[in-house]
């Protein structure tokens, strides 16, 4: 049995001014049409054999919002459970494996991020059935998307020998590998030689793994997370299907990501490549303007906006009017209270403002 964990905790600083601390991006259709990224997920999970409602682990500001969300799409999760704070993604699919195994079963959990996007569900839908498959003996599987650039904000897999799948040669879609290498978002000069070298992946950040498994190789290697994440889930209050954690534990837990706490140590992970998926992490200004559709301009326009010779530009209104003339490679976000001007190159510096913003509160 598959159950699908639904991490849904980030607040999407990078998104600002669109995306905010009470209403994040993954509850947003950010990327237009009527679903959010969150539905876009619990959606994508239609159709893959033996999986079990999903359980969503997001912040507990957010609960009615993510209830409200999956009851429209007719999918209601098996729990949601609310974190006090964020303490990253380790101690969140520590919690999420606790409630999998409650009923005394260990099933392969399935982490997603809840705001990815994947063009195709039939590539994801295989490689997850793959994954399944291979859980089964301890393995811990990541999906890989091959490289577009050096990205930095990405981990890196360097695959090694493959893994016997029983698959034809040559079949890519069709293949797993082990892993000799997991680097979490390497300096910029790493990750070009990363890229030139061909051997490398992008981490997706979706994992699979027996709920035992994770939690056995987090104590092994995170011993420190272990018992304040146990106590959070067991002194948890239930509440209708809310799942309030523990505040004084959770908070204990010291925070850190899947990433470093778990997958760049561990010797059982092994990464099979997401081939055709149209993966892609729509975490910035920058990436949502690559991802959707342009005008012959190269313009991504949304909501209210009149242009004169406008090229290569983001220009989003969400009420007011957006006039722009002569310009190229800029993003303009417009809402109620905050309008955002950056080029696109400097798109992923938006967080340093929020940071200012917040430090200012
Ligand atoms: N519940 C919960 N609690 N969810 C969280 C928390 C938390 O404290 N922190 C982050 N998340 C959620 C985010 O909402 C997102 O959906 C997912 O976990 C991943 O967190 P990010 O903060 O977006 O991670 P990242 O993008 O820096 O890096 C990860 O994803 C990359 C691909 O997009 C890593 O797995 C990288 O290796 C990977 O390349
Ligand atoms: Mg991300």
């Amino acid at each position: 049995m598959i159950v699908p964990v639904i991490l849904s905790g980030g607040s999407g600083t990078r998104l600002w001014p669109l995306s905010r601390e009470l209403f994040p991006k993954q509850l947003m259709p950010i990327l237009g049409g009527e679903f959010s990224l969150l539905q876009s997920t619990v959606l994508r999970l239609r159709g893959i054999p033996e999986t079990a409602p999903p359980i969503v682990v997001c912040n507990e500001n957010h609960r009615f919002m993510v209830a409200a969300q999956l009851q429209a799409i007719g999918m209601p999760p098996s729990a949601i459970i609310l974190e006090p704070v964020g303490r990253n993604t380790a101690p969140a699919a520590a919690v999420a494996a606790f409630e999998a195994m409650r009923d005394g079963s260990d099933p392969t959990l399935l982490i997603l991020p809840a705001d990815h996007m994947i063009r195709e569900n039939t590539p994801f839908s295989s490689a997850v059935q793959m994954g399944e498959r291979m859980t089964a003996d301890g393995g811990m599987i990541t999906f890989g998307i091959h490289p577009h650039g050096p990205e930095t904000g990405y981990g890196y897999i360097k695959k090694s020998g493959a893994v016997d799948t029983g698959a034809t040669p040559g079949d890519d879609e069709a293949r797993a590998y082990h892993v000799s290498e997991f680097v979490e978002k390497p300096d910029h000069e790493t990750a070009c030689a990363y890229v030139a070298s061909g051997g490398y992946l992008w981490n997706s950040g979706m994992f699979m793994f027996r709920a035992s498994t994770y939690l056995r190789e987090l104590e092994r290697l995170a011993p420190e997370m272990i018992s304040p994440c146990k106590k959070a889930f067991l002194e948890a209050k239930r509440d209708l299907d809310f799942l309030r954690l523990d505040a004084a534990s959770f908070q204990s837990c010291p925070g850190d990501s899947i990433d470093y706490a778990v997958m760049e140590k561990t010797s059982k992970a092994v990464v099979i490549p997401l081939v055709g998926s149209g993966w892609s992490d729509v975490g910035s200004w920058p990436s949502l303007h690559e991802v959707l559709d342009k005008d012959e301009q190269g313009n991504v326009v949304i909501g209210d906006v009149m242009m004169e010779d406008v090229r290569n530009c983001y220009l989003h209104s969400s009420g007011r009017l957006i006039a722009a003339v002569g310009m190229e490679n800029h993003v303009v976000v417009e809402t109620k209270d905050a309008i955002l001007v950056t080029s696109l190159d400097r798109g992923q510096d938006v967080k340093s403002i929020v940071k200012r913003l917040n430090s200012a509160k």
